[in-house]
């Protein structure tokens, strides 16, 4: 019983966790379908806060957590059980004192593993990236989210083939669209059964709030970090689009170097093409990633007033030399009339 237990985690909201009007509003929606006695799926693509959103619902429904993540090399029993363990029994005899008699032997045992627990005892089950096990490995969901019944395997230590999933037993989904490398499509009766939302990038007040509460950072300086990657992404010039994360990376490292955009500009900009760089392109192809600091470049220079500094710079240069133009065509005049006066 001990051992089935250790892997439940107990729900505690994240302590910078940021809950803005948009965040709110998923969650009272998710929250909704879940007290409606639906699961839920949260499906987007990487970065849109699925994973965390998934444990924040769990912290909501205020029962012990059990997470599982989706893997490729998952079967069945990974989800539900088998008999993993061994149980050693030692009968030690010592009938005449100075013979010492033993005798082992090995018992199989069954183990519950998470899906079985969560079901036992009415937990939540938080499946993230669920789409990453094989979708057979997933049938053993269909009847437990339908009938409420989950299918156990023979061998289960003489107990009934079947168990009750517990009325209080709640899942949450996570999954990437399937055109990510190393997803499966997720059986259509399997997406039948839950409710999916789709998330998409953040709004500008949650990503700057996220970027801002996960680095410390100045909302000024956190401003800057954002506008260059919301820049990118809208650029629609990607491979992939830029996240949260790449926000989150860019800040933290310039908190810890201590540095502030605007004062160490080179390196800002080095840094930023750096992380959004290799966060946008999948194989590292040279063009693309030259594509990318091109725009990031320009980005920069924009938040920065770079640009402006430049085109300032050359607007004073092209009216400097108009004026020189005025006044040597002055200075031609007046020497034209001396020329005149002397003539
Ligand atoms: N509401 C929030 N408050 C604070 N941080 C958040 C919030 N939502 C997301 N984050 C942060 O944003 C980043 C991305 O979120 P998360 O890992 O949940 O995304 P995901 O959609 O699960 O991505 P992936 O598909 O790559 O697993 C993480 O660093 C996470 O801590
Ligand atoms: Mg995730």
């Amino acid at each position: 019983m001990i051992d089935e237990m250790t892997t439940v985690l107990e729900p505690r909201p994240l302590s910078d966790f940021v809950e803005t009007k948009y965040v709110k509003e998923i969650t009272n929606r998710a929250l909704s379908y879940i007290k409606a006695g639906f699961p839920v799926h949260l499906r987007g693509p990487s970065g849109t806060g699925k994973t965390t959103l998934a444990m924040h619902l769990a912290s909501k429904i205020e029962r012990p957590v059990v997470m599982i993540h989706g893997d490729e090399e998952f079967s069945t029993s990974d989800l539900v059980g088998g008999e993993h363990g061994y149980r050693i029994r030692k009968v030690v005899d010592r009938f005449i004192s100075r013979v010492l008699k033993t005798e082992e032997d090995m018992v199989k045992r069954w183990v519950d593993n998470r899906l079985t627990v969560a079901c036992k005892y009415g937990f939540t089950l938080v499946y993230d990236e669920f789409t990453r096990s094989r979708p057979e490995a997933n049938n053993i969901l269909l009847s437990i989210l339908q009938e409420k019944m989950m299918d156990l395997p023979v061998g289960r230590g003489g107990e009934e083939p079947y168990l009750r999933v517990d009325p209080d037993f709640t899942a949450v989904f996570t999954s990437n669209p399937e055109e990510y490398a190393g997803v499966h499509r997720s059986q259509d009766a399997l997406r039948d059964r839950m409710v999916t939302m789709d998330l998409d990038h953040f709004d500008y007040d949650t990503e700057l709030a996220i970027t801002q509460a996960k680095s410390k950072l100045s909302k000024q300086d956190s401003q800057i970090i954002v506008n260059i990657v919301r820049g990118l992404r809208e650029s629609g010039k990607c491979e992939f689009a830029p996240t949260v994360r790449g926000c989150i990376m860019i800040a933290k490292t310039l908190k810890a170097q201590k540095l502030t955009p605007s004062k160490s500009s080179s390196a800002f900009m080095q840094m930023c093409q750096d992380i959004l760089a290799s966060e946008t392109s999948r194989v590292g192809s040279k063009t693309n990633q030259d594509r990318v600091k091109q725009i990031v470049r320009e980005l920069v220079a924009k938040e920065l007033g770079i640009g402006k500094a430049i085109s300032v710079e050359k607007k004073a240069t092209e009216s400097a030399t108009a004026v020189e133009t005025v006044d040597s065509r002055k200075e031609k005049k007046e020497s034209e009339s001396l020329a005149g006066v002397s003539s």
